[in-house]
Protein backbone atom coordinates (compact mmCIF):
# COMPACT_ATOMS: atom_id res chain seq x y z
CA UNK A 1 0.00 0.00 0.00
CA UNK A 2 1.18 3.49 -1.42
CA UNK A 3 0.27 5.63 1.36
CA UNK A 4 0.87 3.32 4.42
CA UNK A 5 -2.86 3.84 6.06
CA UNK A 6 -6.58 4.63 4.91
CA UNK A 7 -7.15 7.75 2.71
CA UNK A 8 -10.42 9.16 3.40
CA UNK A 9 -10.73 10.41 0.01
CA UNK A 10 -9.42 7.46 -1.46
CA UNK A 11 -11.69 4.86 0.65
CA UNK A 12 -15.00 6.66 -0.63
CA UNK A 13 -13.91 6.78 -4.07
CA UNK A 14 -13.11 3.13 -3.74
CA UNK A 15 -16.89 2.53 -1.94
CA UNK A 16 -18.64 4.30 -4.83
CA UNK A 17 -16.96 2.03 -7.15
CA UNK A 18 -17.40 -1.32 -5.61
CA UNK A 19 -20.53 -0.69 -4.20
CA UNK A 20 -23.01 -2.09 -6.87
CA UNK A 21 -20.69 -4.80 -7.88
CA UNK A 22 -20.43 -6.29 -4.49
CA UNK A 23 -23.80 -5.92 -4.07
CA UNK A 24 -24.42 -7.73 -6.65
CA UNK A 25 -22.21 -10.37 -6.31
CA UNK A 26 -23.25 -10.94 -2.91
CA UNK A 27 -26.53 -11.83 -3.73
CA UNK A 28 -25.52 -14.18 -6.50
CA UNK A 29 -23.26 -15.88 -4.29
CA UNK A 30 -25.97 -16.11 -1.68
CA UNK A 31 -27.90 -17.82 -4.39
CA UNK A 32 -31.11 -14.61 -3.72
CA UNK A 33 -32.73 -11.65 -5.35
CA UNK A 34 -33.69 -8.55 -4.24
CA UNK A 35 -37.84 -9.85 -4.23
CA UNK A 36 -36.58 -12.04 -1.19
CA UNK A 37 -34.71 -9.53 0.97
CA UNK A 38 -36.64 -8.63 4.28
CA UNK A 39 -34.62 -5.62 4.81
CA UNK A 40 -31.71 -3.83 3.61
CA UNK A 41 -28.82 -3.30 6.65
CA UNK A 42 -26.83 -0.48 6.91
CA UNK A 43 -24.07 1.01 8.43
CA UNK A 44 -24.82 4.52 9.75
CA UNK A 45 -21.46 5.20 11.98
CA UNK A 46 -19.18 5.65 13.26
CA UNK A 47 -16.76 5.60 10.78
CA UNK A 48 -15.22 8.34 7.43
CA UNK A 49 -18.10 10.08 6.40
CA UNK A 50 -17.45 9.82 3.20
CA UNK A 51 -17.48 6.04 3.15
CA UNK A 52 -20.79 6.49 5.55
CA UNK A 53 -22.29 8.26 2.52
CA UNK A 54 -22.01 6.06 -0.47
CA UNK A 55 -22.98 3.41 1.78
CA UNK A 56 -25.90 4.55 3.42
CA UNK A 57 -26.80 7.01 -0.15
CA UNK A 58 -26.67 3.38 -1.90
CA UNK A 59 -29.18 1.87 0.57
CA UNK A 60 -31.81 4.28 0.90
CA UNK A 61 -32.10 4.18 -2.77
CA UNK A 62 -32.29 0.43 -2.99
CA UNK A 63 -34.54 0.93 -0.35
CA UNK A 64 -37.22 2.99 -2.23
CA UNK A 65 -36.52 1.58 -5.63
CA UNK A 66 -37.55 -2.39 -4.12
CA UNK A 67 -39.49 -1.34 -1.49
CA UNK A 68 -37.56 -2.81 0.95
CA UNK A 69 -37.26 -1.56 4.53
CA UNK A 70 -34.14 -0.47 5.65
CA UNK A 71 -32.43 -0.82 8.94
CA UNK A 72 -29.52 1.32 10.62
CA UNK A 73 -26.66 -0.39 12.22
CA UNK A 74 -24.01 0.87 14.10
CA UNK A 75 -20.80 -0.50 13.32
CA UNK A 76 -19.80 -1.63 17.01
CA UNK A 77 -23.07 -3.32 17.59
CA UNK A 78 -21.81 -5.16 14.05
CA UNK A 79 -18.48 -6.34 15.99
CA UNK A 80 -20.56 -7.73 19.08
CA UNK A 81 -22.59 -9.60 16.80
CA UNK A 82 -20.02 -11.26 14.52
CA UNK A 83 -19.89 -13.06 17.70
CA UNK A 84 -22.99 -13.85 18.75
CA UNK A 85 -23.56 -14.93 14.93
CA UNK A 86 -21.38 -18.03 15.92
CA UNK A 87 -21.76 -18.40 19.27
CA UNK A 88 -25.58 -18.18 19.37
CA UNK A 89 -25.68 -20.34 23.38
CA UNK A 90 -23.44 -17.16 24.84
CA UNK A 91 -24.83 -16.04 28.29
CA UNK A 92 -25.50 -12.94 30.00
CA UNK A 93 -24.42 -10.44 31.01
CA UNK A 94 -20.85 -10.64 29.00
CA UNK A 95 -18.57 -8.01 28.57
CA UNK A 96 -17.46 -7.24 25.00
CA UNK A 97 -13.85 -5.78 24.04
CA UNK A 98 -13.86 -4.08 20.32
CA UNK A 99 -10.51 -3.62 19.31
CA UNK A 100 -9.59 -2.55 15.47
CA UNK A 101 -7.87 -0.10 14.17
CA UNK A 102 -11.10 2.56 14.66
CA UNK A 103 -11.64 0.86 18.37
CA UNK A 104 -10.69 -0.03 21.51
CA UNK A 105 -13.86 -0.13 23.70
CA UNK A 106 -15.08 -2.39 26.67
CA UNK A 107 -19.13 -2.87 27.12
CA UNK A 108 -21.44 -4.24 29.29
CA UNK A 109 -23.72 -5.90 27.20
CA UNK A 110 -26.71 -6.82 29.70
CA UNK A 111 -28.72 -8.91 26.35
CA UNK A 112 -28.28 -8.43 22.71
CA UNK A 113 -29.25 -4.65 22.27
CA UNK A 114 -28.02 -3.30 26.09
CA UNK A 115 -24.77 -1.77 25.82
CA UNK A 116 -23.28 0.27 28.26
CA UNK A 117 -20.12 1.79 27.89
CA UNK A 118 -17.25 0.86 30.37
CA UNK A 119 -14.07 2.33 28.62
CA UNK A 120 -12.21 3.19 25.51
CA UNK A 121 -9.17 4.75 24.41
CA UNK A 122 -8.15 7.80 25.32
CA UNK A 123 -5.67 8.29 22.21
CA UNK A 124 -4.69 5.87 19.50
CA UNK A 125 -7.04 2.84 19.23
CA UNK A 126 -4.61 -0.88 19.50
CA UNK A 127 -5.26 -1.53 15.90
CA UNK A 128 -3.86 1.87 15.34
CA UNK A 129 -0.90 1.22 17.68
CA UNK A 130 -0.20 -1.85 15.49
CA UNK A 131 -0.49 0.20 12.30
CA UNK A 132 1.87 3.42 13.47
CA UNK A 133 4.37 1.07 15.43
CA UNK A 134 4.81 -1.14 12.11
CA UNK A 135 5.17 1.97 10.07
CA UNK A 136 7.54 3.33 12.30
CA UNK A 137 9.91 0.43 11.47
CA UNK A 138 9.26 0.05 8.12
CA UNK A 139 6.91 -2.65 8.12
CA UNK A 140 3.68 -2.65 5.08
CA UNK A 141 0.15 -1.13 6.23
CA UNK A 142 -1.63 -2.71 7.81
CA UNK A 143 1.29 -3.94 10.01
CA UNK A 144 -0.70 -6.12 12.73
CA UNK A 145 -0.91 -9.00 11.09
CA UNK A 146 2.62 -9.19 10.51
CA UNK A 147 3.67 -7.98 13.76
CA UNK A 148 1.60 -10.86 15.15
CA UNK A 149 3.19 -13.33 12.81
CA UNK A 150 7.03 -12.08 13.58
CA UNK A 151 6.17 -11.67 17.56
CA UNK A 152 6.43 -15.40 18.12
CA UNK A 153 10.41 -15.22 16.93
CA UNK A 154 11.17 -13.06 19.59
CA UNK A 155 11.66 -13.09 23.39
CA UNK A 156 8.75 -10.57 24.49
CA UNK A 157 10.30 -10.52 28.23
CA UNK A 158 13.48 -8.64 26.39
CA UNK A 159 12.63 -5.26 26.24
CA UNK A 160 10.62 -3.53 29.26
CA UNK A 161 7.85 -1.03 28.76
CA UNK A 162 5.94 0.95 31.41
CA UNK A 163 2.31 -0.20 31.46
CA UNK A 164 -0.19 2.49 31.16
CA UNK A 165 -1.90 3.93 34.42
CA UNK A 166 -4.85 5.59 33.63
CA UNK A 167 -6.19 8.42 35.80
CA UNK A 168 -9.98 8.51 36.06
CA UNK A 169 -11.42 5.83 34.89
CA UNK A 170 -9.21 2.89 35.54
CA UNK A 171 -11.28 0.69 32.51
CA UNK A 172 -9.68 3.69 29.89
CA UNK A 173 -7.26 2.48 27.69
CA UNK A 174 -4.35 4.16 26.31
CA UNK A 175 -1.39 3.69 23.57
CA UNK A 176 0.07 6.27 22.60
CA UNK A 177 2.86 5.96 25.30
CA UNK A 178 3.31 2.20 24.52
CA UNK A 179 3.84 3.90 20.83
CA UNK A 180 6.38 6.43 21.97
CA UNK A 181 8.64 4.28 23.85
CA UNK A 182 9.12 2.10 20.81
CA UNK A 183 10.34 4.94 18.96
CA UNK A 184 12.53 6.11 21.56
CA UNK A 185 13.83 2.37 21.71
CA UNK A 186 14.08 2.10 17.99
CA UNK A 187 16.37 5.94 18.01
CA UNK A 188 18.79 4.61 20.75
CA UNK A 189 19.49 1.24 19.02
CA UNK A 190 19.89 3.24 14.96
CA UNK A 191 17.95 1.05 13.37
CA UNK A 192 17.61 3.41 9.70
CA UNK A 193 19.43 1.00 7.66
CA UNK A 194 17.20 -2.16 8.53
CA UNK A 195 14.36 0.19 8.19
CA UNK A 196 15.06 1.51 4.85
CA UNK A 197 15.81 -2.19 4.06
CA UNK A 198 12.54 -3.35 4.89
CA UNK A 199 10.48 -0.07 3.40
CA UNK A 200 12.71 -0.84 -0.16
CA UNK A 201 10.35 -4.22 -0.43
CA UNK A 202 8.16 -4.45 -2.67
CA UNK A 203 4.42 -6.88 -1.60
CA UNK A 204 7.30 -8.81 0.89
CA UNK A 205 6.21 -12.18 2.53
CA UNK A 206 6.70 -13.02 5.68
CA UNK A 207 9.95 -14.49 4.86
CA UNK A 208 11.66 -11.54 3.49
CA UNK A 209 10.32 -9.29 6.53
CA UNK A 210 11.95 -11.86 8.99
CA UNK A 211 15.14 -11.85 6.58
CA UNK A 212 15.60 -8.22 7.14
CA UNK A 213 14.53 -8.13 11.11
CA UNK A 214 17.71 -8.91 13.46
CA UNK A 215 16.75 -10.79 16.26
CA UNK A 216 16.61 -7.03 18.67
CA UNK A 217 13.72 -5.97 16.73
CA UNK A 218 12.43 -8.83 16.62
CA UNK A 219 12.14 -8.80 20.44
CA UNK A 220 11.04 -5.30 20.36
CA UNK A 221 8.21 -6.89 18.90
CA UNK A 222 7.40 -9.11 20.57
CA UNK A 223 7.59 -6.92 23.68
CA UNK A 224 5.54 -4.68 22.33
CA UNK A 225 2.71 -7.33 21.33
CA UNK A 226 2.92 -8.68 25.19
CA UNK A 227 2.30 -5.40 26.54
CA UNK A 228 -0.58 -4.69 24.15
CA UNK A 229 -2.21 -8.08 25.19
CA UNK A 230 -1.01 -7.57 28.87
CA UNK A 231 -3.36 -3.85 28.81
CA UNK A 232 -6.39 -5.13 26.81
CA UNK A 233 -7.00 -8.46 28.94
CA UNK A 234 -6.31 -6.46 32.12
CA UNK A 235 -8.76 -4.53 31.75
CA UNK A 236 -11.54 -6.76 30.02
CA UNK A 237 -10.63 -9.18 33.55
CA UNK A 238 -11.46 -6.67 35.60
CA UNK A 239 -14.62 -4.99 33.92
CA UNK A 240 -15.96 -8.73 33.50
CA UNK A 241 -15.20 -9.40 37.29
CA UNK A 242 -16.79 -5.62 38.18
CA UNK A 243 -20.22 -6.75 35.81
CA UNK A 244 -20.76 -10.45 36.82
CA UNK A 245 -19.74 -11.11 33.19
CA UNK A 246 -20.27 -14.94 32.09
CA UNK A 247 -19.09 -14.48 28.91
CA UNK A 248 -16.13 -12.40 27.46
CA UNK A 249 -16.58 -10.94 23.85
CA UNK A 250 -13.69 -10.00 22.31
CA UNK A 251 -14.23 -8.72 18.06
CA UNK A 252 -12.79 -6.62 15.45
CA UNK A 253 -9.60 -6.75 13.46
CA UNK A 254 -7.10 -6.82 16.41
CA UNK A 255 -9.55 -10.03 17.48
CA UNK A 256 -7.33 -12.15 14.67
CA UNK A 257 -4.16 -11.91 16.99
CA UNK A 258 -2.73 -15.38 17.66
CA UNK A 259 -1.36 -13.94 20.72
CA UNK A 260 -4.36 -12.52 22.25
CA UNK A 261 -6.66 -15.75 21.69
CA UNK A 262 -3.87 -17.26 23.56
CA UNK A 263 -3.22 -15.04 26.66
CA UNK A 264 -7.28 -15.06 26.53
CA UNK A 265 -7.28 -19.02 26.80
CA UNK A 266 -4.94 -18.80 29.88
CA UNK A 267 -7.65 -16.78 31.81
CA UNK A 268 -9.33 -19.34 34.18
CA UNK A 269 -12.84 -18.76 35.48
CA UNK A 270 -13.72 -16.83 32.41
CA UNK A 271 -15.36 -17.96 29.36
CA UNK A 272 -13.62 -16.20 26.16
CA UNK A 273 -15.58 -15.95 22.66
CA UNK A 274 -13.60 -14.87 19.81
CA UNK A 275 -15.00 -14.56 15.64
CA UNK A 276 -13.76 -16.72 13.24
CA UNK A 277 -10.94 -14.66 11.17
CA UNK A 278 -12.72 -13.56 8.58
CA UNK A 279 -15.33 -12.40 10.93
CA UNK A 280 -13.05 -10.42 13.17
CA UNK A 281 -12.25 -7.76 10.57
CA UNK A 282 -15.29 -5.40 8.80
CA UNK A 283 -17.35 -7.49 7.48
CA UNK A 284 -21.18 -7.19 6.21
CA UNK A 285 -22.41 -10.36 7.71
CA UNK A 286 -21.90 -9.24 10.88
CA UNK A 287 -23.78 -5.83 10.00
CA UNK A 288 -26.99 -8.30 8.70
CA UNK A 289 -26.50 -10.48 11.95
CA UNK A 290 -27.12 -6.94 14.62
CA UNK A 291 -29.80 -6.10 11.92
CA UNK A 292 -31.62 -9.16 12.70
CA UNK A 293 -33.13 -8.46 16.41
CA UNK A 294 -34.08 -4.69 14.56
CA UNK A 295 -35.90 -6.56 11.93
CA UNK A 296 -37.90 -8.83 14.30
CA UNK A 297 -38.79 -5.67 16.09
CA UNK A 298 -39.73 -3.76 13.18
CA UNK A 299 -37.40 -1.25 13.67
CA UNK A 300 -36.68 0.29 10.67
CA UNK A 301 -35.02 3.57 9.57
CA UNK A 302 -36.55 6.42 7.42
CA UNK A 303 -35.79 7.55 4.45
CA UNK A 304 -34.19 10.66 6.58
CA UNK A 305 -31.62 8.49 7.56
CA UNK A 306 -28.32 9.90 7.76
CA UNK A 307 -24.80 8.99 8.26
CA UNK A 308 -22.99 9.57 11.94
CA UNK A 309 -19.42 9.66 11.71
CA UNK A 310 -19.36 9.68 15.80
CA UNK A 311 -22.28 7.66 16.05
CA UNK A 312 -22.11 5.88 20.49
CA UNK A 313 -23.51 2.65 20.94
CA UNK A 314 -24.97 3.11 24.35
O1 LIG B 1 -11.97 -4.25 12.36
P1 LIG B 1 -10.99 -3.86 11.29
O2 LIG B 1 -10.97 -4.70 10.04
O3 LIG B 1 -11.24 -2.39 10.80
C1 LIG B 1 -11.55 -1.34 11.67
O4 LIG B 1 -12.74 -1.15 11.98
O5 LIG B 1 -10.55 -0.71 12.10
O6 LIG B 1 -9.54 -3.82 11.98
C2 LIG B 1 -8.35 -3.50 11.28
C3 LIG B 1 -7.22 -3.37 12.28
C4 LIG B 1 -5.90 -2.87 11.68
O7 LIG B 1 -5.39 -1.88 12.54
C5 LIG B 1 -5.01 -4.12 11.70
O8 LIG B 1 -3.63 -3.84 11.84
C6 LIG B 1 -5.55 -4.85 12.92
O9 LIG B 1 -6.95 -4.65 12.88
N1 LIG B 1 -5.24 -6.29 12.89
C7 LIG B 1 -4.44 -6.91 13.78
C8 LIG B 1 -4.38 -8.27 13.40
N2 LIG B 1 -5.16 -8.44 12.28
C9 LIG B 1 -5.69 -7.21 11.99
N3 LIG B 1 -3.78 -6.42 14.84
C10 LIG B 1 -3.04 -7.29 15.56
N4 LIG B 1 -2.93 -8.60 15.25
C11 LIG B 1 -3.57 -9.13 14.20
N5 LIG B 1 -3.45 -10.43 13.91
ZN1 LIG C 1 -14.48 -2.40 12.39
Amino acid sequence: MKYGGVVPELASREHLRAIVPVVRQALEQAETCYSQLSAIAVTAGPGLIGSLLVGVTYAKALSFARRIPLIAVNHVEGHIHSVLLENPDITFPALALVVSGGHTHLFEVREPGEYRLLGKTRDDAAGEAYDKVGKLLGFPYPAGPLIDKLAPYGNARAVKFTRAKMKGNELDFSFSGLKTAVLRWTEQHDLTAEIARRKALKNPTLNDLLELTPPATLDLLASFQRTVIAELLKRAVISAEQIGAESVIVSGGVACNAGLREEARKQYGLRFYFPSLHLSTDNAAMIAAAAFPKLERKEFAGADLKPHPGLVLA
